[in-house]
């Protein structure tokens, strides 16, 4: 096994520069108007972020023996959902936040309301992105992805994560409610960066979808603790949203309730876990692999 590393391999690397260019070309020019609208959206889309959930599209689909472009409508629609997200989880009547990915938030920089406008229209643009159909494309395969990604953002995927997460501020959720919380909140979206990578990789293959969301829900959960763990331990400076919110907001964290250690072994389980899951895919699973270890080492 490689050693857990903090920094990603770099075919990993070059696949962020792939996806920042792709997110560049599916967002609307700043200079057409609504031009406010045009500029919120790519502000908050690019200039920042890791592009791991893209990097998930891309690892699943190398991993069923396809890196071509039909990756790249998938990898941008999973990561203009995730923007979408944090334009609104950053809101006033959220999570109130000012910084993010190092940069004033989306609606400290554009306003209120057009934060709130720039993320309905990221959503949209996310399934209009995954609904043109490349040439030869099966379309099966494509209303797949769309049911995917709607199932994933929707009231059992991000946004009923949401609501879970607001609902147990103040409260001492079990540690059950709490991972179905991040399951929610942040798995789902995960787990359907990997299915959608393995869908526009054509596969059909049930059981290699189980086994792909074996991994994804271990590595989706291990990434909202690193998230959790992160937000006690960093430094504003180096995660690039303010350190230290979760306590001062009251916040269900694994931290808060099993404690820093039992957070750091539980992710450390997790781990082999998604690695266990994907073992038999050998050497294909490789980039998957590093995206599991790199999940939970990440310092930001
Ligand atoms: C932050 O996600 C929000 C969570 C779901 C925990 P990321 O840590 O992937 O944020 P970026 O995209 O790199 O800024
Ligand atoms: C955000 O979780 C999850 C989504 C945006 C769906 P957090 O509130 O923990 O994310 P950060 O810490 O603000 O990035
Ligand atoms: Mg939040
Ligand atoms: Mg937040
Ligand atoms: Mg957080």
């Amino acid at each position: 096994m490689t050693p857990a590393s903090t920094d990603l391999p770099a075919p990993l690397k070059a696949l962020v520069g792939r996806a920042d260019d792709a997110l560049a070309r599916a967002l609307p020019a700043e200079d057409l108007p609504p031009t406010d609208l045009h500029r919120a959206m790519r502000y908050a889309v690019l200039g920042g972020g890791k592009r791991l959930r893209p990097l998930f599209v891309y690892a699943a689909g190398h991993a069923l023996g396809n890196d071509g472009p039909l990756l790249d409508a998938p990898a941008c629609a999973v990561e203009i959902i995730h923007a979408y997200s944090l334009v609104h989880d950053d809101l006033p009547a959220m999570d109130d936040d000012a910084l993010r990915r190092g940069r004033p938030t989306c609606h400290i920089v554009f306003g209120e309301a057009m934060a709130i406008l720039a993320g309905d229209a990221l959503q949209a643009l996310a399934f209009e992105l995954l609904a043109i159909a490349p040439e030869g494309d099966d379309a099966r395969q494509r209303i797949a992805m769309l049911r995917t990604l709607g199932a994933a953002c929707g009231a059992e995927g991000m946004a009923g994560g949401q609501a879970f997460d607001l609902a147990g501020v103040g409260h001492k959720l079990s540690l059950d409610e709490l991972e179905r919380m991040h399951a929610y909140k942040t798995g789902a979206l995960i787990r359907a960066s990997i299915r959608l990578g393995a869908l526009a990789a054509g596969c059909v293959d049930e059981s290699m979808f189980a086994r792909l969301d074996r991994y994804g829900h271990a590595v989706g959960l291990a990434f909202q603790v690193r998230d959790d763990i992160l937000d006690v331990e960093g430094e504003s400076a180096v995660i690039g949203k303010t350190a230290g919110k979760d306590a001062a907001a009251d916040k269900p964290t694994f931290p808060s309730i099993i404690g820093l250690d039992a957070s750091r072994a539980r992710l450390a389980s997790l781990v082999d876990e998604a690695l266990e899951a994907i073992s038999p895919l050998g050497q294909r699973g490789e980039w998957l692999a590093d995206l599991a270890r790199y999940s939970a080492t990440r310092g930001h």
